[in-house]
């Protein structure tokens, strides 16, 4: 199915009878249940992008051009461009991601469009990732790996490859939602001492279970050993974490960002990572992804990079194409969807 950039056209047997099918247009292939659902759906034709690299600008312009339903990744952008492309016939606009910054939401609003979205099914694989990456990174994994196979390991001695661990810490949370509680959760056993968090406004209730303290950005930056970022991205997150939130970190805290590339100014990171400003920092998301392999912050140790796993999971990522498909017919149909986004 996903051999090359090609169209791949299917609609569900008995189709033909009806007296007008609704177009559908899928961005790229689908795990075996999203796929199952769409190809059952006897009122649509369903177009996909037949490739696992994403579908070219351009292609994807002439492609939604009458689409009533578009079933998007979070890297197509939904920009006002692209929904004057597929003109008025869009109804609903699903996205395989929990995360919405790549569309145009007011405008989408505007619109009447329906938009479908991924919440909570992800959550406890990108929690797990979000941990592992800490882990790997305060305990300088791929380094001390690298340094075995590359014949690094002399002997064993007191401080080598020593680094910082979650025992008695103090862990700063921007953004209690669904992931950063359940980070919260998966963090607390290791002995955390004390939870910060910060957000637009305290969540008593969810923080409660973590004895989690709401704090300005910048108390949270001075105080905690541990960062782990897991807002939404949105005008108000965009470069939140740059110069003044590094400088203000202990030098020996560690930075973890599971949410968007942008949240970060990769290039403050970057100085503060190199002056020993902070001590490490582990990125499930950057900007651009992919993150060219010449990319400076690839050349330091005391930084890890993961390609944006946080919910690659087999049984996630399928769970996540049943609920996009699901959302997207429920939509076309004008039924409720299992996970509309309100705008
Ligand atoms: P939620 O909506 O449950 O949580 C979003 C969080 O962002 C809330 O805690 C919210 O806090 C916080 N937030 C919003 N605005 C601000 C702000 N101005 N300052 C600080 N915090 C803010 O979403 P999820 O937890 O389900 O997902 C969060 C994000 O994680 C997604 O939007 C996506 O970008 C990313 N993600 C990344 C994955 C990966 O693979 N790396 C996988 C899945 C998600 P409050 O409402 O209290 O202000
Ligand atoms: C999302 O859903 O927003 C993630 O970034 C990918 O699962």
């Amino acid at each position: 199915l996903c051999t090359g950039p090609a169209w791949f056209v299917f609609a569900a047997a008995g189709c033909m009878k009806l007296a007008r099918l609704m177009k559908v247009f899928v961005t790229g292939p689908l795990p075996a249940e999203g796929r199952a659902v769409l190809a059952k759906a006897a009122d649509c034709e369903v177009e996909q992008w037949n490739s696992d690299d994403p579908i070219p600008r351009k292609e994807l312009e002439q492609s939604v051009v009458g689409a009533h339903g578009l079933l998007c990744r979070l890297n197509d952008h939904v920009d006002r461009k692209l929904l004057d492309a597929a003109g008025a016939n869009l109804k609903v606009i699903s996205t395989f991601s929990v995360g919405v910054d790549h569309l145009a939401l007011e405008e989408i609003k505007k619109r009447g469009i329906r938009v479908g979205y991924t919440p909570g099914v992800l959550t406890d694989a990108t929690a797990e990732l979000a941990v592992s990456l800490l882990l790997t990174t305060c305990r300088r994994l791929p380094e001390a790996i690298e340094e075995v196979k590359k014949g690094g390991w002399s002997s064993w001695n007191p401080l080598w490859m020593c680094g910082y661990g979650l025992s008695q810490s103090t862990v700063g949370i921007v953004g209690l939602g669904r992931i950063g509680q359940a980070i919260a959760r998966r963090l607390k056993p290791f002995g955390v001492q004390r939870f910060l968090y910060t957000g637009r406004q305290p969540r008593p209730q969810e923080a409660a279970e973590f004895q989690a303290e709401f704090v300005p950005i910048a108390q949270l930056a001075a105080e905690s050993d541990f960062i782990v970022v897991s807002c939404s991205l949105t005008p108000a997150t965009r470069g939140l974490c740059s110069k003044d939130f590094f400088q203000k970190m202990k030098n020996t805290a560690v930075f973890i960002n599971i949410s968007r590339g942008d949240v970060v100014n990769q290039d403050d990171l970057y100085q503060a990572l190199t002056s020993g400003q902070i001590a490490a920092a582990g990125l499930d998301v950057t900007t651009p992804e992919p993150l060219p392999p010449s990319h400076p912050l690839l050349t330091l140790k005391n930084c890890v990079i993961l390609p944006h796993i946080g919910s690659a999971t087999y049984k996630t990522r399928n769970t996540m194409s049943l609920l996009a498909a699901n959302n997207l017919l429920a939509g076309l149909r004008g039924e409720p969807m299992p996970s509309e986004l309100k705008l």
